[in-house]
């Protein structure tokens, strides 16, 4: 096929170079196009990089054209109105239109197939009451807690400046001062940016402690102190892990690293700025709680509070022990899913790791009421939160209030191209570079923000209303149902267990016996194996003999350089793999 091509090619330059000879000058310039497709052609079947190309001379070029455009051709000529990802376009618009002030309403009624078995839906009353003329808000402050602080239903969830630009920040800040919200900061620090507008501020702080960590990157009480005390921060955040990428650290590259976000990170310049899996700070369940504290003596007494994404109940559990053994709470917990976003993390954490925010947040609701704790913390929710039902589900489902990263994206401009990673964000939220992130104008798209937020949690607030409620505090699970298969809906409270009060104090009911037990103060860990051997745990015999089984810790992971599981597995690239003893020679 190739030589076919490169055939055609080089007739149909002679041709043109035989009539531009004989005929007018316009035939050079096909002449000129005939011969740079030529040279094309012979570089494409001359490299090695591409095969599609080396068989499929200038042709196979159309594969990655197409292959470019494909997400723009999905999302405005293919995608329905309700199948979009991460967000539907339904979802998109009323962001959108919200943001902008503009009319959100939709004719003609739903375009949701309601008998789909997982369609869920709210129950309204008969008797509905007026919605609160002020916004819902929810005291955050436990009995440790010297400056509680009363937080909106909604709030901006926690994205770093690098990760975001600093016109992003600069626009959520506005429209969180303008409409008495919450902005986390986000692990990558408190920046001058989130101080701009006067928001209030949760300081979010993770594994690299970025703002308040010593030369080694461990944890620096003065620099935090300092920090902590500003009178904008209203709440801390100590980030356990992420939805998108649990169990994962993260790494802004050093090519990313600007000498203002050195700066706010307390990283040099020129190399990659990493945040390790887990904390140097403390790495056991009860070194945990002794850390929320610590943050809260040196903070003189604001409200601290943990984020993770659920992994085992076992952990869990381990938490809520030992909060009972030490007497101390967390002000808050928030819970993001494993549905939640992130500004870059590899596919298969995105799609196969973490537990999914509807289970984790009901797990941590009920341990909690089932230790007797829950009246002291408050939870949070985070997880694809973008209108005023999804901050009504999730108030039902567990939640005192929610936080949104991506729709708040959305109302400051993002359009889901799903490019955050590559430093390219065509309308500047995602991106360092300034001649991207020029064209968002920061008091456009603070009013936007601050338009989006008034009117979502305006919208939970009739929702509660009309379910008949006078305070997100009367809702409960028997007022959401799920479509279960065909014929049968089941509300929440009949589809899950929810523990009773303490239950979990006077002997664990069944499902939860093992866990409870497992659970322990002193170790983070993974699930127990089963106590009986299965196939899958019978090491094959050629691992079994060479290499004899070690369990790595998690919580060394700060530490240590984690070995390979098996000498062989460090194959070097190129080589080609051992040949099997039996094979012929
Ligand atoms: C661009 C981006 C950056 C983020 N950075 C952080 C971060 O620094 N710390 C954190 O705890 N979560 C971070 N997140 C997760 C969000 O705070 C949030 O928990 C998650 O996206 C779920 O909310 P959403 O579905 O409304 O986006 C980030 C998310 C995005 C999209
Ligand atoms: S427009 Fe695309 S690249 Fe920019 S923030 Fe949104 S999803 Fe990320």
């Amino acid at each position: 096929m190739r030589f076919l091509i490169i055939a055609l090619l080089s007739l149909l330059g002679f041709i043109t170079i035989i009539a531009a000879s004989l005929g007018s000058t316009g035939w050079w310039i096909l002449a000129a196009l005939a011969l740079a497709l030529l040279g094309l052609g012979i570089h494409d079947v001359l490299q090695t990089k591409h095969a599609i190309l080396r068989n499929f001379p200038v042709l196979g070029r159309m594969r990655f054209l197409l292959e470019s455009i494909r997400p723009e051709i999905q999302q405005y000529f293919i995608e329905r109105n309700t199948d979009g990802r991460p967000f539907d376009r339904d979802t998109r618009s009323i962001i959108y239109a919200r943001a902008k002030g503009a009319d959100s309403h939709k004719a003609f009624g739903t375009e949701r197939d309601v008998n789909a078995t997982g369609y869920e839906f709210l129950l309204h009353s008969t008797a509905p009451v007026a919605p609160p003329v002020e916004q819902h808000r929810v005291r955050i402050g436990g009995p440790d807690c010297k400056h509680p602080y009363d937080m909106s239903l909604m709030n901006v969830s926690s994205m770093s400046f690098g990760a975001l630009s600093k016109n992003a920040v600069l626009a959520m800040n506005k429209g969180a001062a303008m409409g008495g919200f919450v902005h986390e900061t986000g692990e990558g620090g408190l920046t001058e940016y989130h101080l701009e507008y006067g928001a209030d501020l949760f300081w979010e702080i993770g594994s690299g402690y970025f703002g308040c960590r010593d030369a080694d990157g461990n944890f620096d009480a003065d620099k935090f102190a300092a920090k902590a005390a500003h009178q904008n921060v209203k709440g801390i955040t100590i980030k356990l892990s992420q939805g998108a990428k649990p169990g994962l650290g993260g790494v802004l590259p050093a090519a990313k690293i600007t000498p203002e976000i050195a700066a706010a990170r307390d990283v040099p310049m020129g190399v990659d700025c990493i945040s390790p899996a887990s904390h140097s700070a403390f790495s056991t369940p009860r070194e945990l709680m002794l850390f929320v504290k610590h943050l809260r003596d040196l903070s003189d007494g604001k409200p601290v509070g943990y984020k993770f994404c659920v992994g085992s109940r076992t952990d869990v559990l381990a938490m809520c022990k030992a909060m009972l053994e030490t007497g101390i709470t967390p002000d808050f917990i928030t819970i993001d899913g494993a549905e939640g976003g992130t500004g870059a993390a590899p596919l298969e954490y995105e799609d196969h790791v973490g537990t999914p925010l509807t289970e984790g947040l009901m797990l941590v609701h009920n341990a909690l009421v089932g230790c007797g704790l829950r009246d002291k913390i408050r939870l949070g929710a985070a997880g694809k939160v973008a209108t005023g039902s999804d901050v009504v589900k999730r108030l039902i489902q567990g939640a005192d209030f929610t936080f949104s990263a991506r729709a708040m994206m959305m109302a400051t401009g993002c359009i889901q191209a799903q490019k955050c990673h590559t430093n390219e964000c065509p309308v500047g939220v995602a991106t360092q570079n300034p001649h991207l992130y020029r064209a968002l104008d920061v008091l456009d798209k603070g009013n936007r923000v601050y338009n989006y937020h008034k009117l979502t949690v305006q919208e939970a607030a009739q929702l509660i209303a009309s379910m008949g409620v006078s305070h997100p505090s009367q809702l409960n699970p028997r007022m959401l149902r799920r479509r279960v298969d065909h014929l049968t809906t089941r509300s929440y409270a009949g589809l899950h267990n929810w523990v009773a009060p303490g239950a979990l104090l006077n002997g664990a009911p069944e499902g939860w016996k093992a866990d409870w037990e497992e659970a322990d103060t002193e170790n983070f860990g993974e699930h127990a194996p089963l106590p009986w051997p299965t196939q899958r745990e019978a090491a094959p015999a050629i691992v079994a003999d060479t290499v004899p089984p070690k369990r790595v810790e998690p919580k060394d992971s700060t530490h240590r350089r984690v070995a390979p599981v098996h000498p062989h597995a460090e194959r070097p690239e190129g080589k080609p793999a051992p040949k099997h003893p039996l094979q012929k020679r």
